[in-house]
């Protein structure tokens, strides 16, 4: 936290947010990965980690996940919390090309922290461009929004042919965040799937 914060200090438009997600977001996220998938989960813009963590404690395995961190800083952050996952440090625009180098081809689902409201339109393009692109048909790319409207525009999900809709709430984070789940137009997951992995999630949560 202290080193996000001191490098939100520096360079606040590059993290986006001045705190992590706090652990419901975080948990939210994960529950919408089914953690037996076989392809690789990618997760964008690690930050400090709580994602990851959630992911893991969801079940995903470590060798099954790859984070992508633009800051080195944070890059060596969550190398040194989570030592059995993969984290490659670089830029989410260049997804396939640091996927390709890790000798990964396949993904079943992206799971996104970058600020998008901040990056602009044409990089948020490129990046969920890639993220289709290496994910099988009923790849799901996951993302948080603190904003009531859809993290990705109309027009994206237009021209790349995916449709999104509001997976969850959370209002315990601070501020409040949407999770959206995007898959392509024709994926044949139902959300009762993704539905029963929550739930199942949800039993196995402490009391
Ligand atoms: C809002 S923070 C979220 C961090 C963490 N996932 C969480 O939810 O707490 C956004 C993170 O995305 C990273 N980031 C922003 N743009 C990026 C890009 N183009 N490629 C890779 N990482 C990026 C930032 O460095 C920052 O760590």
């Amino acid at each position: 936290m202290v080193s996000f914060l001191r490098l939100w200090v520096r360079r606040p438009a590059r993290l986006g947010a001045v705190a992590p997600s706090g652990r419901s977001l975080a948990t939210a996220m994960a529950e919408q990965v089914d953690p037996q998938t076989h392809g690789a989960v990618v997760e964008l813009g690690g930050g400090t980690g709580n994602i990851t963590a959630a992911l893991l404690k969801a079940g995903v395995a470590p060798d099954n996940l790859i984070v992508i961190e633009r800051e080195q800083a944070l890059c060596n952050l969550i190398a040194s919390r989570f030592p059995s996952v993969r984290v490659l440090c670089g830029d989410a625009r260049q997804l396939r090309r640091l996927l390709r180098r890790e000798g990964i081809t396949r993904v079943t689902a992206v799971v996104s922290g970058l600020p998008l409201t901040l990056i602009p339109d044409r990089s948020v393009r490129t990046i969920i461009d890639q993220c289709f692109s290496v994910m099988a048909d009923n790849g799901q790319y996951i993302q948080f929004t603190y904003s009531p409207a859809p993290p990705v525009s109309r027009s994206i999900v237009t021209g790349l042919d995916i449709r999104g809709e509001r997976a969850d709430w959370v209002f315990d984070n601070i501020p409040p965040a949407a999770v959206w789940v995007y898959q392509r137009r024709f994926a044949t997951v139902p959300l009762p799937a993704r539905q029963a992995n929550a739930d199942r999630m949800a039993d196995a949560r402490p009391i």
